[in-house]
Formats: C-alpha cells, structure tokens, sequence
C-alpha cells in the first residue's frame, strides 16, 4: 500500500482560509526581516524603524479613499501621522514590512502616469502585499469591455484593493459603490487626486512643521487641475490659506465653492501671479494640461507668453517669503510654468514630493485594508 507522503517546505496558507487570525505570525525567509513581535514589524534587527501594534484606527473609519471630500481633518491627520513613520523606512537596508502579507492590490491605470503608479507599486511590496499592475491598452478593455466589468471581473479574482487612475470623473465613486474590495482613487479626470494632496501636505508639514496658518499659492491650469481641487479641499481642512491663480481662461467657475464655506472663507482667486506670490509661505505650480485642450480655442497666446506672465523664475519667486518652497506634482513643463533654474534650485521640494508619495500611499494601502499600527 502506498502511503501519501508528506510534501516538504512552508505552510502558505495563514491567510483567512488559513489558521485563525490571533494564532498567525509573520514568518521571514532570511531570518532577519519580519522579527517576529505582535506583528513582527521591526525591519531588521537593530533597525531604526519600528512599528507598533496593528488595530484598525477609530479615527479612520473609510472602507475607500475616492476624495479628500470625504475626510476630515482628523482622519487625514491619521493618514499623514502614519505616512511620517513610513517615510524612515527608504533609508532602510531592507525596505519591507509584514503588514500586507497575503493582500493583493491591484493597479488599474487607464491614463498614463509615472509616480502615481510607481509609487503605489513600492508601497504595496513594501507592505509584502502581491502587486499587479493592469494596463488597458493590454487588458480586455481595448476589446471594449466597460470599466465596471473590467472591474467586476478584477474583483471576482479576490483582491483587497484596486487602486484605479481613470479620465472620467467619478469613476472610482462607481467602483467604490460595486466592488468588494477597496478602492482608492489615483486621479479622476479633472475631479480629483486624493493622494497627491495627502503627500503635499505631508511634505509641507516636513518642511513648515504645521499646515495652520500657511499661505499657500497654487498657480497655473486650475481648470484642468484635480491636484489644484484635492489640495484646496486638504489645505483649507488642515487651516492653511489658499490663494488660486490662473489667467480667466484657466478658472473654472465655482472652484472657491467646492468645500463650502470652509474654502469660501480660506480661499481666494487672483489672475495676478505677482499678487498670488505676495508674502506666501509655499508656492504649488501646475502644469499646463494641453492634453486637456486638444482641438479646443487656445487658453492663451503660447507658452513663451503664459510663461512671462505665469510662470515661477528666480524674478517672480522673491514675492514669496525668503524660506518659501516651490512645489509641483509633475511631470513638468520646463521653461513653461515653472523655470528651470528654480525647478533645480534648493527652494523646490518636487523630489522630495515623490518621496512622500511612496509613503503616504503605504499609510493609505494599511488604514484601508485594516491593517495601521495604532
Ligand atoms: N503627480 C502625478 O499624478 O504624476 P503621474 O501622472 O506621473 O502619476
């Protein structure tokens, strides 16, 4: 008679199929990553970073994150309180937690970006959590499959998190509705980019220590902008000022209205860059959306001129406080909005900006799924 024999090496399945969950334990493959504690979150052994004990926070209370609308001031401080413990861990030798083991998050990007989808990618591995990236250019969607079945279909397979760039406003909002898991929104068309505004504030907070009372200038393509809405509803949340400048063509109506009388009260419109700079604590420029405008009147004479009149150099920049810093999501227009002397210079943090990406969204991936540290 032939017995079955039992198959070497590790026990995979401590997921929610597997063990309960009090009984699981990170396990580590070299001995020195996961050290085990209650979550076993120490990076390495005699790391600098460390983690405490996993609770879903009471402070943030969201199954998705579609828009900085949705949260108030307190659960995007839990956001960036987290994301300041994340960001140690670059300089880390090992760069990877436990907290995401067994999750899968998948990135599902109809509109090109760089950091955005870059960063959710490091943050997710750096979680341990499996990371797929979906181009639709490669996907079923090029045959014609709707966004909600693309959707449906990625849902069905188990993931715990879609993380979805999208051209149409509200498409994660209808994703959020449907799927199971959860959805955070990486940019709906002009709407807005929850987590870019989280990781400027975070990155103003580094730099100016608090955001209350900080007068903050955000310059350029306000239109097309959904960095320009997502930080105008963070900034005036978090009690800092905000002056909107843009020629008339590139300001949409309404946009001081969009947080009610909280931007009402800390937000105004100039067309004046020179009026916007006055005295500002940090300036934000925006790219020019040309994408946007494709086919449509030109928004201005050419980009020599937006430039004389609408873009930050070493002239336009002394308006602003001498320990102002220039900020900007990128990707840029060189010479356009902003010059390249300053864009390179010491006063602009649009690096450091990128940074604070991989760890906010780190912050994000753990408060959605349950797994922050208290
Ligand atoms: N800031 C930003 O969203 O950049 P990407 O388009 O490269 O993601």
């Amino acid at each position: 008679m032939v017995r079955p024999v039992a198959t070497a090496g590790p026990r995979v399945n401590s997921g929610r199929y597997g063990r309960p969950r009090a009984q699981r334990r990170p396990t580590s493959t070299t001995g020195d990553e996961f050290p085990t504690g209650r979550r076993g979150l120490t990076v390495s052994a005699g790391a600098r970073y460390s983690h405490p004990v996993a609770t879903r926070s009471a402070s943030f209370a969201h199954r998705h994150l579609v828009g900085i609308a949705d949260l108030d001031a307190a659960a995007i401080g839990v956001i960036l309180d987290l994301a300041d413990r994340h960001q140690a861990i670059a300089a880390e030798p090992v760069k990877k937690l436990a907290t995401l083991r067994g999750k899968t998050v998948i990135n599902l990007f109809f509109e090109n970006s760089t950091r955005t989808r870059t960063s959710f990618e490091i943050a997710a591995k750096r979680l341990s959590a499996d990371a797929v990236n979906i181009s639709p250019s490669q996907s079923s969607a090029a045959k014609g499959e709707t966004l909600l079945d693309t959707a449906k279909n990625l849902d069905a397979m188990g993931p715990d998190v879609v993380v979805v760039r999208h051209a149409m406003g509200g498409a994660p909002h209808l994703l959020a509705r449907t799927l199971r898991c959860a959805v955070v929104n990486a940019g709906d068309g002009q709407h807005e980019h929850p987590t870019q505004a989280l990781l400027d504030a975070a990155t103003m907070r580094r730099h100016k220590g608090q955001l209350a009372g900080l007068e903050v200038a955000i310059v350029g393509d306000l239109a097309h902008s959904r960095v320009a809405r997502s930080n105008l509803l963070c900034l005036t949340k978090l009690g800092a000022r905000v002056r909107l400048c843009a020629p008339w063509t590139l300001l949409p109506p309404g946009l001081t209205e969009l947080g009610g009388d909280l931007t009402r009260e800390r937000s105004r419109i100039t067309t004046r860059l020179e009026d916007a700079l006055d005295g500002a604590d940090v300036v934000m420029m925006l790219r020019v959306q040309h994408e946007r405008t494709a086919g449509e009147a030109p928004r201005f004479a050419n980009p020599r001129e937006f430039s004389r009149t609408y873009g930050l150099s070493a002239r336009t920049l002394a308006y602003a406080k001498p320990d102002a810093i220039v900020m900007h999501p990128g990707p840029i227009n060189r010479g356009v909005e902003l010059a390249p002397d300053v864009a390179d210079s010491g006063r602009a943090v649009i690096l450091e900006q990128v940074s604070w990406g991989v760890a906010v969204r780190m912050a994000v991936l753990e408060l959605l799924t349950g797994s922050a540290e208290a």
